[in-house]
C-alpha cells in the first residue's frame, strides 16, 4: 500500500506505514531535511510545516491524516536563487546560531505573515510561542520577521 502526499505542489509517493509521522517521511523518503527532529512530541517547533496553511507539528502527525492537504516546508518557500522575503530576513538580521530551530520558525512566521500582513510585536510573539530557540535569538528572529513583513507590504 503506498500513501500519496502533495509537498510544495508536487506529489510524491510513500510506501511508509500510514501512522509513519509526516517528519519522518519528509526527512527519511524524500530528502526534505529542513524541518528537524527536536523533541518527537510536539513540545518545541521544530518539525513545524503548514498544511493548507496551517502550522502543525510535523512529529506527531501521521502520514494518514494528512490527506489531500497541501504541505509546505522551508524548502518550498524560496530557491538559491531567489530567497523568500522571511529567508532573506533572517539572513540580513543573523537570526540564528546553530540554526535547528530556524526552519520551524520561519514555518510558523510565514503562516503569521500570510493572515496578518503588519503583525504587531504581540502577535509574533503569540504566533511564535510554541517554537523553542535554544540559541537564545528570539529577540533578531521577531526583528527578522518584522524585516519581512516590511518587505512583503
Ligand atoms: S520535534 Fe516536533 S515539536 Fe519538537
Ligand atoms: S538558533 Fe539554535 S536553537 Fe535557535
Amino acid at each position: 500500500m503506498s500513501i500519496t502526499l502533495r509537498i510544495n505542489g508536487q506529489n510524491r509517493v510513500t510506501a511508509a506505514a500510514p501512522e509513519t509521522p509526516l517528519l519522518y517521511i519528509l526527512r527519511n523518503d524524500f530528502e526534505l531535511n529542513a524541518a528537524k527532529c527536536g523533541c518527537g512530541r510536539a513540545q518545541c517547533g521544530d518539525c513545524t510545516v503548514m498544511l493548507d496553511g496551517e502550522p502543525v507539528r510535523s512529529c506527531v502527525t501521521p502520514a494518514a491524516a494528512v490527506g489531500k492537504r497541501n504541505i509546505t516546508t522551508l524548502e518550498g518557500l524560496g530557491s538559491i536563487s531567489k530567497l523568500h522575503a522571511l529567508q532573506q530576513a533572517f539572513i540580513d538580521e543573523q537570526a540564528a546560531q546553530c540554526g535547528y530551530c530556524s526552519s520551524g520558525m520561519i514555518i510558523s512566521a510565514k503562516a503569521l505573515l500570510d493572515t496578518h500582513r503588519s503583525p504587531t510585536e504581540e502577535q509574533i510573539r503569540n504566533a511564535l510561542a510554541g517554537n523553542l530557540c535554544r540559541c537564545g535569538t528570539h529577540t533578531r528572529i521577531i526583528r527578522a520577521i518584522q524585516r519581512a513583513a516590511k518587505a512583503l507590504a
